[in-house]
């Protein structure tokens, strides 16, 4: 193996890591991630909002000791903000001292003169590096098509130079909400994995992690709570992010067990759609109370 996968003999290694950085994976994502390791190959991250994929990779950085670049995407992110642009300033200031005879007529289109932007920054750097491509999704079908090369060979293409070659593989992780569906050509490059949102034992412990001193009760009850309303035919579930949020907010509150009128109170962390308040108010919002801190109790005893 190479790289960054000797870091970690096993699965099991990986996730004590990423705990020990403060994220706690299921054992899929894990495995996902040790792959990606292993076998030095990207990995597409793709799950509802809030549900870890940003943070997986920051957390996957942490844990190797590697440097975290990221390259956050847009409509109409381009090769001069994603790759590599030409530093024209001091083409310019180069082109004068030419002119007075101060300095050679050397290649104004080399190395030199070059700004490197994330991509290229993370296929030239010599120290171990996880590549966070994140939100791919809102790019367009030009620079999704532009990424092929990096992600099957891990090289950059520049016209006047010629081709890049990573001096050592970069980890590299691809996240997408799946706003529009990718092409196959870009999903073949990529191991993948798709994140659900966590267990209700899972969400609690990623609920005390977040927030310091909550009670174990108040996570449970809140993070059952959530769970119900996922089931519910909400415009927008809320993820893992929202459930922090909302535990936050009702321990800051000085709340220790879900009532109605709480909740109803502090709703907007959680739900951010309002067809969805329309939806769970009243009699809902007590009905999921009662059921939320039945789940708790079971749960957590
Ligand atoms: N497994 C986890 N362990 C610890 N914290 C988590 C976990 N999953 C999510 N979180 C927390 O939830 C928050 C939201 O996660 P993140 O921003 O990575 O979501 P996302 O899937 O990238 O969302 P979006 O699609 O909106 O960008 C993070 O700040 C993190 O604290
Ligand atoms: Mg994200």
């Amino acid at each position: 193996m190479l790289n960054n996968a000797i870091r970690f003999q096993s699965v099991e290694e990986l996730e004590r890591a990423l705990r020990a950085h403060s994220y706690l994976p299921q054992r899929g994502l894990a495995t996902a991630l040790f792959l990606a390791l292993a076998i030095e190959k990207p990995l597409l991250l793709e799950g509802e909002a809030g549900v870890g994929k940003t943070e997986a990779a920051k957390a996957l950085a942490r844990s190797l000791g590697a440097r975290l670049i990221r390259l956050q995407c847009y409509e109409g992110l381009d090769v001069g903000h994603a790759v590599y642009e030409w530093n024209y300033a001091r083409q310019l200031l180069h082109i004068r001292a030419a002119q007075e005879g101060s300095v050679s007529d050397e290649e104004l289109f080399g190395p030199d003169f070059l700004i490197s932007r994330p991509l290229l920054e993370a296929i030239g750097s010599s120290d171990p590096v996880v590549l966070l491509i994140d939100e791919i999704d809102r790019a367009d079908d030009e620079f999704e098509a532009f990424l092929l090369e990096v992600l099957s060979d891990f090289q950059i293409t520049i016209p006047e130079i010629g081709t890049i070659s990573a001096r050592r593989r970069p980890t590299v992780l691809l996240t997408s909400n799946r706003t529009r569906e990718l092409h196959d050509a870009l999903k073949r490059r990529c191991l993948f994995h798709w994140i659900t949102h966590p267990t209700l034992e899972r969400e609690v412990e990623i609920v005390r992690l977040r927030v310091p001193g909550v009670s174990e009760r108040l996570a449970a009850e809140a993070a059952a709570f959530v769970g119900r309303l996922r089931e519910l035919d909400l415009a927008k579930g809320p993820g893992v992010a929202e459930t922090i949020d909302w535990a936050n907010a009702l321990w800051a509150l000085g709340c220790v067990e879900l009532d109605a009128t709480i909740v109803e109170q502090t709703l907007g962390s959680v739900l951010k759609h309002y067809e969805d308040f329309e939806l769970v108010r009243d009699d809902t919002v007590m009905e999921l109370v009662r059921e939320a801190r039945a789940i708790a109790a079971t749960a957590v005893g």
